[in-house]
């Protein structure tokens, strides 16, 4: 596997494999690569003309808030390589930030999300969405994939950048990548390092309401009362986890869906567990 760092020595090497026919696939990934990243390689993996995988890894400034972890959040980029070395991945991009940012242009939003981005995360993280797909679509251009795999682990993001390659990028297919959950049922994410052993606990129970609710919306039961039960029940079983929100959004428009509504719908969790902000889902149909 090669590793490159800038966009010259990424252009030769992509040249190449489009030159031999191969189909170009992006896995964006900001590093501290787990299993749930490793499985979208893997995704990546699989296709009809032979894929050339490129993985990069950076870890964007745009995307953090004032107050969040950009300066602590884990670059661990030689395990990193090593990991991708061992799944097969063809080439690690993991651009410097003028790379990524040429002279000037740091800070500089060039993508909206727009109202969905202005509702869940993005309440609750001001301007991040808009910083993901400013990045996402500056690696679209700098590798011009045929197709690119998000996790569904982060349902906002691949609905937002779905949204974004349909105007944008109409030749590019996203992929979407099922959750890779540890057999408790959490979700893996590279912020799980920070939990204690207790808040870890508590992290478990909140999964475990999220099967539960998906469970009894899928049977029947108006959302309203769903949530609520479940919202008083974390009170006791997770007393240390801060619910931002529990809510229901429609798969086709992620607007909020009302308790007579049936279709594909994608129930969302957000909480605070001490300083670590967690999120999942589960898609449902109801
Ligand atoms: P990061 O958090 O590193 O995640 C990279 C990709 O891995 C995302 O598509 C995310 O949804 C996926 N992923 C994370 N945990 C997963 C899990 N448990 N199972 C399956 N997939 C999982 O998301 C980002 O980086 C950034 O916003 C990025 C898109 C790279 C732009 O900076």
């Amino acid at each position: 596997m090669k590793i490159v760092d800038n966009e010259a020595d990424l252009k030769n090497i992509l040249d190449a494999a489009r030159a031999a026919g191969r189909e170009i696939v992006l896995v964006p990934t900001m590093g501290a690569l787990h299993a749930g990243h490793l499985s979208l390689v893997e995704a990546a993996k699989l296709g009809e003309r032979n894929p050339f995988v490129v993985v990069s890894v950076f870890v964007n400034p745009l995307q953090f808030g004032e107050g969040e972890d950009f300066e602590r959040y884990p670059r661990t980029l030689e395990a990193d390589a090593k990991l991708l070395e061992a799944h097969a991945a063809d080439l690690l991009f993991a651009p410097t930030v003028e790379a990524v940012y040429p002279a000037g242009s740091i800070g500089k939003i060039t993508k909206h999300a727009g109202r969905v981005g202005l509702t869940l995360e993005g309440a609750a993280r001001p301007g991040h969405f808009d910083g993901m797909l400013t990045v996402v679509a500056r690696l679209f251009d700098l590798v011009a994939p045929d197709r690119a795999v998000f996790g569904a682990k982060d349902a906002q993001q691949v609905f937002l950048v779905t949204e974004m390659a349909r105007a944008d990028y109409p030749a590019l297919t996203i992929q979407a990548a099922p959750t890779v959950r540890e057999p408790t049922g959490l979700a893996l994410s590279s912020r799980n390092r920070y939990l204690s052993t207790a808040e870890k606990l508590q992290a478990v129970e909140l999964f475990g309401a999220l099967r539960a609710a998906s469970i009894e919306l899928e049977a029947g039961v108006a959302a309203s009362e769903v949530f609520e039960a479940h919202r008083r029940q974390l009170e006791i079983d997770a007393p240390k986890a801060k619910l931002e929100y529990l809510q229901l959004v429609s798969a086709k428009d992620f607007e909020p869906v009302s308790d007579d509504f049936r279709g594909q719908a994608i129930l969302l969790i957000a909480a605070k567990i001490g300083e670590t902000r967690l999120i999942d889902n589960l898609e449902v149909l109801i």
